[in-house]
């Protein structure tokens, strides 16, 4: 019997017998119901040999009903079938780090086009770090002048000397999340604080320890200048800038980062150390919880919240509540988190960066990582939101390579994000992917040929070490190790 193929893959599907014929697609019915089973994001797809019947709660149903559709329009005979289908996961998320390197407006529209076909509902746009500011202010115009250009790239061994930079205008980043939301997927922006800020303070220094000159950075790593948490003024300054950068996005949710902040500069900053006297803290890694939690508590003023990098909990009081989007969490930090009754996201960087190549990271890999981390009590693993899959872009500075390593894994991460576990498997939905690939590439968006997507073990080694080779920065790696034992 021809099976249908859909990625995500459907939750439930029972084949009713017959075929339907093209010109069901003219007859298509849409009617908005309510049915708690389909819940908030839940559709029933009834395709029938004369006509299409689409329920749902919601205009979002309603949209992921005709995702599903538009997949199944693309193959050559078509099974009568019932689809109903809910989601696992609230939270579906890609990432895009639009600050090492910028994509153009049509291409990320080409991203999101292609990420709400699978049903992902978040974006997580990374727009601000140490390589470049890339949000419009008018508040603060020379954040944009300074801070959004850095003297080329040096990233591994690629070197290029021609200045490198730009941000996306209030106008750009409205259109984006308005086209995002005419696909249902919302756009949380990311401010990373307090590490990851060398734009920030390359335009002003006072908001560091030292208040040194420093250049935006053309390398990647993890950078000791951070802003100062002991200056008032520097919480005034991210009040008034995120202030700004808020009416941009309708999200209830702001991404305010927290993951890599030395502390080596506040060790040794006398306003960083008077403050934590001030506030009884017993160290700096209490003193980035303090910081953040001023953060959060004024996104709470204007009625939104936060989420932030699993470095954030080290210090023990990031207030409850508090989304935690876990990616490096050896002290499994996140998974207490959880079993407190805590929302966390999923995004291990070792199975879900999709940086990665496909030598260290193969599909499989990426597909057979459970979005619930062990040790998530069976009982809390409703507080684990969902997955989220990351493209940063240090090395990923063309639309073409970021699209082949994007896909097929960010497909495997929306499938893991919405499919049932028992229903996951992965060469089942290699297959599938392989029969919608037509309909991605029409997206504009090219996945990596399928020869690639999971190299014999014998390859993997080689081809990982030559990735690393060619992309780490040796003297970054010792400067870490350096930081770590401090
Ligand atoms: C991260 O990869 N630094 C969140
Ligand atoms: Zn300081």
């Amino acid at each position: 019997m021809q099976k249908i193929n859909v990625v995500p893959r459907p939750n439930a599907v029972t084949y009713t017998g017959g075929i339907v014929c093209q010109t069901a697609f003219d007859n298509v019915f849409e009617y908005t119901v309510s049915d708690p089973k389909l819940g908030g994001e839940g559709y029933c797809l009834k395709l029938e040999p004369s006509c299409v019947t689409i329920t749902a709660n919601t205009a979002k149903g309603l949209f992921y009903a005709r995702k599903t559709l538009e997949q199944l329009k693309a193959a050559e005979t078509i099974p009568c079938v019932t689809v109903e289908d809910t989601p696992r996961f609230s939270y579906r998320g890609f990432m895009l780090d639009s600050t090492r390197h910028m994509q153009s407006v049509e291409e990320i529209k080409k991203l999101v086009d292609t990420a709400a076909l699978l049903k992902f509902n978040t974006f997580h746009w990374h727009l601000s770090d140490d390589q470049g500011f890339r949000i419009e202010s008018e508040k603060f115009p020379e954040l944009n002048e300074k801070g959004s250009w850095r003297e080329g790239d040096d990233f591994g061994s690629r070197h290029v000397a021609e200045r490198y930079g730009g941000y996306y205008t209030k106008e750009e980043i409205k259109d984006i999340v308005a086209y995002c939301a005419e696909r249902f997927i919302e756009v949380i922006p990311e401010f990373d604080v307090p590490g990851h800020t060398t734009a920030l303070i390359s335009t002003y220094p006072q908001l560091s320890c030292r208040n040194e000159q420093i250049a935006v950075k053309t390398k990647q790593g993890i950078f000791e200048d951070i802003l100062c948490a002991g200056k008032d003024e520097t919480l005034k300054f991210v009040y008034e800038l995120l202030g700004e950068i808020i009416e941009l996005f309708p999200s209830e949710i702001f991404h305010i980062g927290g993951d890599e902040a030395p502390k080596i500069r506040w060790k040794e900053c006398p306003e960083c150390q008077a403050k934590i006297r001030e506030l009884g803290l017993e160290n700096e890694e209490e003193l980035q919880g303090w910081f953040t939690s001023k953060i959060i508590e004024f996104l709470a003023g204007k009625g939104k919240k936060a989420i932030v990098w699993n470095e954030s909990l080290a210090g023990g009081n990031l207030p409850e509540g508090t989304a935690v989007q876990m990616w490096m969490d050896p002290k499994k930090n996140s998974v207490t988190w959880a079993n407190r009754g805590n929302p966390i996201i999923n995004s291990d960087f070792y199975h879900y960066y999709c940086d990665y190549p496909y030598y260290m990271t193969p599909l499989k890999k990426t597909y057979n990582f459970s979005p619930v981390p062990k040790g998530v009590a069976p009982i809390m693993e409703r507080f684990v939101l969902g997955v989220e899959c990351p493209m940063w872009t240090e090395h990923v500075y063309s639309f073409e390579w970021l699209c082949y390593m994007a896909f097929p894994r960010f497909a495997a991460v929306a499938e893991r994000g919405w499919t049932k576990q028992r229903l996951c498997d992965c060469a089942d939905f290699e297959n599938r992917f392989t029969a919608i690939m037509p309909l991605i590439k029409e997206k504009g968006v090219y996945p990596a040929p399928k020869n690639e997507w999971n190299y014999n073990p014998a390859k993997r080694l080689g081809g990982t070490l030559s990735f690393f080779a060619d992309k780490i920065d040796f003297e970054l790696v010792a400067n870490s190790l350096k930081n770590m034992k401090k």
